[in-house]
């Protein structure tokens, strides 16, 4: 199933909560939350508060994508504050230790919430793969993470697919995988046919004069 994810990042901060309104009266299916520390990517955005401030105002999923280090220590924030899905990056976790990456996949299912690990444009799905049995969804960064508005980088279209045979092979075919980073209307049948369900648009929908058309073309529908 597509599923579009408006990215918040790309919204009036002054003016959130008719931001998450408006996505979902344009038929979004997920709100999707830009987590940035000021330190694994430069820019910084917003914490746990904003999840906890836009939770009673939508039933859309909430999609916490922590651009974080440490992430482990953002989980508890994250989850009290009724994040749906809170994805983490291998790339953060790695400097940590081997197990880190699976440990804080862990401790965000002990919240009963879904996890997902996230994968930069220069990383390959294979970093991915020993992880991919314990993800409710895989990430991938189709631009350098840190600000919207970037061109989509295409050759991040083989880690989709490689990500998607992958998780046919272990029976998880129908997995969420998550694209997010220069996605359009231009690029969006190209990204779906290439395994990605769950696309993430920043300035594709909140940089348009049409919401509900935005993500109506996104998802394939004129
Ligand atoms: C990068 C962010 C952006 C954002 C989408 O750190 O994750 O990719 O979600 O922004 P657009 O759709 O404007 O590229
Ligand atoms: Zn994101």
């Amino acid at each position: 199933m597509i599923k579009i994810a408006p990215s918040i990042l790309s919204a009036d901060f002054s003016a959130m909560g008719k931001a998450v309104k408006a996505i979902e009266e344009g038929g979004a299916d997920v709100v999707h939350c830009d987590v940035m520390d000021g330190s694994f990517v430069e820019p910084i955005t917003f914490g746990g508060q904003m999840v906890k401030n836009i939770r009673p105002l939508t039933r859309l999923t909430i999609d916490a994508h922590l651009m974080v280090e440490h992430p482990k220590t953002q989980i508890k924030f994250f989850a009290d504050a009724g994040a749906d899905v809170i994805t983490v990056h291998c790339e953060a976790c790695e400097k940590i230790s081997k197990s880190y990456l699976a440990e804080t996949l862990e401790l965000i299912k002990s919240y009963g919430v879904k996890c997902g690990a996230a994968v930069n444009p220069d990383g390959g799905a294979e970093k991915l793969y020993d992880v991919l049995p314990l993800c409710d969804m895989a990430l991938v960064m189709s631009v350098f993470p840190g600000y919207g508005g970037q061109k989509f980088m295409p050759e991040t279209l083989e880690t989709v697919r490689k990500l998607r045979a992958r998780a046919k092979e272990i029976g998880k075919g129908d997995m969420d995988i998550e694209i997010d980073g220069g996605v359009n209307a231009h690029n969006a049948a190209e990204i779906r046919a290439a395994g990605a369900n769950v696309l993430v648009a920043g300035s594709a929908v909140f940089g348009s004069s049409n919401v509900a058309a935005a993500i109506r073309a996104i998802r394939g529908e004129n």
